[in-house]
Order: C-alpha cells, then structure tokens, then sequence
C-alpha cells in the first residue's frame, strides 16, 4: 500500500464505524496559549473533550498534522539521528465523546491491525497503566482484560505513568492509555531476545504504533486530577511508522512518504542516501525538516524572532547547517525542494499547493540570510572550540556561544549541537545570563516616553484618499515622542489621503510638503486617532510650523 493509500484506509475504516472524517486542523495553533503547535490529534478538540463545546460528531477519525519541538513533547534532538522520530508527522486517529469506551477502542484496533491490515499479530504487544498509588489511581485492569481477549499474556505489559498516563501538557485533559507496540525484528533476533523485553526500550525495531488513551480526567493548574463530564476515546497512531510496517522498512526514511525527497536532495547535492552515515542524517533532517517549515508557513506561521516563529527559524536554521556541512550546499536549496513535496502530499492537503509560492519565498529568503553569516559563524566556532580544547577543556564559554546567537543567528540548539559533534559542551548558564542582559538593555532602549498633546485647532481627521493623492491639509494637534532615545513627533491632520492601514504591507511612501521643504514620513493608528503621522527630528524643522495652521499639500507614491 502506498502512504496515501494506507491513510485513506484508516479513515475508511473508521468510518465504517459510525465515524465522521474531519480535516487536519492547523498545525499552528493561535488560540490556546497552553500550546504553540498542535502536538496530538486530540488538540483540536480539547474543547469538546473538557465539555465547553458540544461535538458535531460523538464519533470522528482524521489525520492530523503534528508537531513535536517544544514544550512536553519534544522529538527535535532525535530527528535524523535515528529512523523513526520525526518533528512534523501525521496522526492518525478515532475519537469517542462519550460514546464507545475501551471495550470498542481496544476491539477496532485489533481489527484494523489484524483483519484489514494483516499484520501478525504475533509481533504485537501492548502496554496498559499500572496505576500511581500517589495520584489515587489503580492498575487499568479493565483494558488488560480486553486485550487478553487478543493477545497472549506475556504481549501485555505494565507501563509506569510516562509511558502509560497520556497527558497533552502541563494542564488539560489526560488519562491513562494502552499503547500497541510492534516488533520488527528478524527471527532469530526475536528467538534471542522476546520482544516484550524491548518494549520503550529505544531499539528502532520495537516501536510504538499506536496510543489509545482513555480520558477520564482534566489535570488542573495546581496538579490535580478532575474527572472529565464524559469520558473520551483519544487514539493516534503514527502514520509514518504505519507506513514503514506495511511497506516492510526497517526506516521510516525509506517509505514512499521521504523516499521521493531524499532522492531530489541526492540529485541536487550529488550524494547517494545509504552510503555515507553523516551524510545519511543530514539528508534525513532536510527532508524532515522541509516538510515542517512548508507545512508551518502554510498554515500561517512564518519564521520569526520569537515564539512559534523562533521555532521555526531554529528547525530551518538547523537544516541549512546540515545540509551546509555534510552536504556541500553553500547556496539555498531547501526551496528547491518544495515542488516534489508538494507533488506528494499537496492531494491530500490542498494548502500546500495554495501556498507554494509563498512557501517558496519565505524558504528562500530565510536560507539566504542565515548562509550570509552562517560561514563566518562556523568559523568562529571552530576557532573557540579549538582554543578551549587547547586549555584542556570542554566546556565552551556562554558568551561566545551569544556572540554567535546575537552577531551570526546561531540558535542556541545548533551551536550544541555542533559542539556536542566535536565532543564539547556549551556553558548554558552563561548564555542565559547573556540573553538577559540583553533584554534588559532592550528594554531600557524601547522606553517610549510621550509628551501631552498640544492642540493648534479644534477637530477630527477626515480622510480623503479614496479620491485623492494629494490634499491640502493643516495640523490640528501634535505631541513629542521619544523612543530609543531618539524624539519623534506625532501630528493629527484635519484631511488626509494616508493609507494607515497600508504601513508595512505594501510600502507606501508618503510626502508632507510645505512652502519650505517635503519630509518622509510613516503613517499609522494612535488610539482613536484615524491616521496619524510622525517622523524623527520633525520639531527641528520648525520653519514648516507648529504655530498656527500652516499650509501643506500631500502626495502619495507607491
Ligand atoms: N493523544 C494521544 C497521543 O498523542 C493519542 O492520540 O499519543
């Protein structure tokens, strides 16, 4: 089966269970500040599942799009290193609210494993919670003696409450869960060793596929536990792993899911995926990362300089790097890649192909200012790790990691990540000392101070730009504004043709002209202010006048 194919069965499947099929929600998630990005299938319902909102459906099934780089769940140092951890992955899942319970959940899933998809059932394990004496809670002997229904007795294991408690953060719904496992092993291996043995144990061959987890609680800010108004099938199984099972892989790399990208990245940088292990983990971080920053930026998070956006810059970031050192890319392209993603994956979600050319751009625009410095950053690195290294030691001084972070955009994670490459360390505590002092010098910097208004003439502005480039005006009031200790001045007119809201999204360039001279400058919003004009040292020329009503006459350009 191919990757599309296998995601439309699930869906299929579950829909033949009285399942609705529901779109992917984003993956950047605006609304909930408990999370940047969605992490679970479950995120998108969070509403439901704490019973703020009614459900359309008791019953839905989807796959989603994840993404596991920061906060509780976080993949991102595993990615690339080994075959089956990924930042941005599909979910799949089903989800009963206050419908069915574990009886149909732990049943469906053998069936679609089992039945529909063929898999031997020898090679499956699952987990169920052994309970948390501390927390009041009990051994799930109810989903064990479900799954002893399907599985021998040494297939079900006791799990501890990281692996068997499933909760979406620091607060929110969560209970405990059964996870399926499945060993990949040859036979011999397996004769050796049981497999049971290797379960959550990080060998690449017995892996996690699938989580159903039974919520019954809402984890509240001071740490306890709350039941939930009803209680909630919340399953999801990682499809690139589904895809690797049924396509006989031992990698998810080498599904048809990346196998179409890494082979783009070995045609354009020259390099054949299986013969060089450093080039292999740079060629499996591009095309994991790809896909993230395309998905990212397609549903409207761009790379930025804080927050979600950081997040994103940092994963581009740490592409760029690989692809710069082990694969010989100097130039950009990352960019170069997006046509066969979206080939892939652009059916089954329409936004990818929507967006490519802005996807595109920004992919770009990004790589190319990042290999501006990354060079001369590399460089100073590797002059500070050989100068520590010569003092017999191993840990690199925080303020030079800044240095990198501030003059050469190095994240943080890249500049260990390289150093842990070479065996070192960075002084952390240091960097963050660093980091706050520069906050706190931004801060004193962008102390904005504002004078009163000084009022020249009674009145509101009327704006005249949807019939004119140019009008006559006056200054009704003005007030002195100063800001990283440079002083501005803010002006209300009587008539204007400015476009506030244009300021930043087209580059407008606006004209104040007097008898004496034309000055530059921005417009935007203050308060109730419909448009409002300022520029820096505009006091100084006073000749145009703030006394009185002064003529001037405006002109927009583009
Ligand atoms: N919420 C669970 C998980 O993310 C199951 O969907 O693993």
């Amino acid at each position: 089966m191919t990757a599309n194919e296998i995601r439309d069965s699930f869906v299929k499947f579950f829909e033949s269970k009285g399942h609705l099929i529901v779109p992917s929600a984003p993956m950047v998630i605006k609304d909930d500040p408990t999370l940047m990005f969605t992490n679970a299938g479950m995120n998108q319902f969070k509403d439901i599942i704490l019973g703020n909102r009614p459900a359309t459906s008791k019953r839905c099934t989807d796959s989603q799009k994840c993404l596991r780089v920061s906060g509780k769940h976080n993949d991102l140092e595993e990615v690339g290193h080994d075959t089956y951890h990924h930042t941005m992955f599909e979910m799949l899942g089903n989800w009963s609210f206050g419908d069915y319970f574990k009886k149909e959940a732990i049943g469906w899933a053998w069936e679609y494993l089992v039945d529909v998809l063929k898999i031997n059932k020898e090679n499956l394990y699952a987990t169920v919670f052994e309970g948390a004496p501390e927390e009041g809670l009990e051994r799930d002997n109810e989903a064990a003696s479900y799954w002893e229904q399907y599985l021998p007795a040494d297939h079900i294991i006791n799990g501890n409450k990281h692996d068997n408690f499933w909760e979406m953060g620091a607060t929110g719904p969560c209970g405990p869960c059964s996870e399926i496992h499945i060993d990949l092993r040859p036979e011999e291996e397996k004769k050796k060793v049981p497999g049971r043995d290797l379960v959550n144990k990080d060998n690449p061959l017995v892996i996690e596929i699938w989580n159903l987890v039974f919520m019954q609680y809402n984890r509240k800010a001071d740490q306890s536990l709350e039941p939930l108004p009803a209680k909630v099938i919340d399953t999801g199984m990682g499809f690139e792993r589904l895809c690797a099972v049924m396509q006989g892989k031992r990698s998810n790399y080498d599904t048809d899911v990346f196998q179409p990208i890494i082979k783009v990245i070995g045609e354009l940088s020259g390099c054949r995926y299986g013969e060089d292990p450093k080039k292999d983990v740079a060629m499996r971080v591009v095309a994991d990362h790809l896909r993230t920053i395309a998905f990212s930026i397609a549903d409207g998070q761009l790379p930025g300089n804080a927050k979600a956006g950081y997040v994103i810059r940092r994963i581009l970031r740490r592409a760029v790097r690989y692809a710069y050192t082990f694969l010989g890319q100097k130039e950009a392209f990352m960019y170069k890649l997006l046509p066969v993603l979206v080939q892939e994956m652009g059916k089954s979600y329409p936004e990818l192909e929507a967006q490519k050319v802005l996807i595109s751009k920004v992919i770009k625009e990004e790589e190319d200012s990042f290999l501006r410095t990354l060079d001369t950053g590399i460089r100073m690195l590797d002059r500070v790790m050989a100068e520590t290294k010569a003092a017999g030691k191993h840990v690199i001084d925080g303020v030079e990691a800044f240095t990198l972070f501030d003059t050469y955009g190095f994240p943080l994670d890249l500049t260990e990540l390289i150093c842990r490459e070479n065996g070192m360390e960075v002084d952390e505590k240091a960097f963050d000392v660093e980091m706050q002092k520069q906050k706190e010098r931004a801060r004193n910097a962008a102390a904005v101070e504002t004078g009163d208004w000084v009022v020249l003439a009674e009145g509101e502005t009327e704006f005249k730009g949807w019939d004119y480039t140019e009008y006559e005006c006056h200054i009704l009031r003005y007030r002195k504004v100063t800001q990283k200790k440079q002083t501005f001045y803010q002006i209300v007119l009587d008539y204007t043709p400015f476009y506030a809201e244009m300021v930043g999204q087209v580059g407008y360039r606006f004209l104040l002209c007097s008898e004496f001279e034309n000055i530059e400058i921005l417009v935007t919003k203050t308060g109730k202010q419909p448009a409002c004009a300022y520029r820096q040292d505009f006091a100084s020329t006073s000749r145009c006048g703030f006394h009185g009503l002064c003529r001037h006459r405006f002109a927009r350009r583009q």
